[in-house]
């Protein structure tokens, strides 16, 4: 029997080619979508069909499995990026304090969020780090990361319109941003000393070697595990806490919640945990 067709459109796309898109999205970045994202699914794809010059979904699928580097490009399409400078920032209260702790003073800091989409989070927690420690912050790494290589590409260059920099303190803004002029009007971008303290990479934290040492003082994790399933969360928290110091923190989303894995965490205030002493080894 043929599979249901999904409503009039440009491009052929039925119940079966969504299934297909989804099944692929799981295994290789670990999405789950959830079955009421039809139209989602077509909508961010159906601009890659037009630039292929494509006709149907399944013909893209086919086209997908013979050519491995439109992986990317498949997975940048589905991927949400939603972020703002200083979500939450409770957490960056946090990460400051955490930052001035007696046993952390005069060695290296290391910091990673691990799905640091367009940037605004990295560079964040390196103003709040800037602050806290002043000159001290020459001691502050951080490594920022996403599958997604569009939004590194935008993270790299730091550039955003002011809207996204409007709700900051002013002594932020005037501190950390260069507002640009003439064709660059209405933009502005984060100044070389922050951008000195971020390093992106591209890391899917479903892969199993991150190619990361260990010995983090904190790790932002916030906003991506909702897009996983329970045993994936449950796999990818135990791995992160093996690389955090056992004095650091695991910073989680405002709507994502570890209290079910206490062999390996333990809530210390609202979305942040540490480690459990003798925890995933
Ligand atoms: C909603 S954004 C969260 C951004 C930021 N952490 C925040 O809370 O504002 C989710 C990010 O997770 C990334 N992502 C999704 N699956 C991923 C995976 N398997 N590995 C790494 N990053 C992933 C997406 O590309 C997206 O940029």
């Amino acid at each position: 029997m043929n599979a249901r067709v999904l409503g009039e459109h440009e491009f052929g796309y039925d119940e079966d080619d969504f299934e297909q898109v989804r099944d692929r999205l799981y295994r290789r970045a670990g999405i789950s979508l959830a079955s009421s994202k039809q139209q989602m699914v077509y909508s961010r794809l159906a601009r890659r069909l037009r630039e292929l010059n494509l006709r149907s979904f399944s013909s893209y699928l086919a086209y997908l499995d013979q050519h491995p580097e439109e992986w990317q490009p498949f997975i940048n399409a589905l991927t949400t990026n939603i972020t703002a400078f200083f979500r939450e920032q409770h957490h960056f209260e946090q990460l400051a304090s955490l930052a001035r702790e007696p046993q952390r003073r005069g060695r290296p800091l290391r910091f990673w969020s691990a799905a640091s989409s367009t940037g605004e989070e990295p560079y964040s927690m390196a103003m709040a780090l800037r602050q806290a420690l002043g000159e001290q912050a020459h001691r502050v790494q951080i490594i920022a990361s996403d599958i997604d290589t569009g939004v590194l590409e935008t993270a790299r260059r730091g550039i955003y319109p002011l809207e996204r920099i409007d709700p900051l303190d002013p002594a932020l803004k005037k501190r950390y941003f260069q507002r640009g002029t003439g064709s660059n009007a209405g933009l502005a971008r984060v100044v070389p000393e922050l951008r000195q303290m971020v390093e992106f990479r591209r890391i899917n934290l479903l892969e199993t070697d991150w190619r990361l040492s260990g010995g983090f003082d904190a790790i932002f994790c916030r906003n991506v595990m909702i897009y996983f399933d329970k045993p994936t969360q449950v796999r990818l928290l135990e791995r992160m806490v093996r690389l955090l110091r056992p004095d650091g923190l695991f910073f989680a989303g405002h709507s994502e919640s570890f209290v079910q894995a206490s062999h390996v965490v333990k809530l210390v205030c609202r979305t942040v945990y540490q480690p459990v002493p003798g925890g995933p080894t």
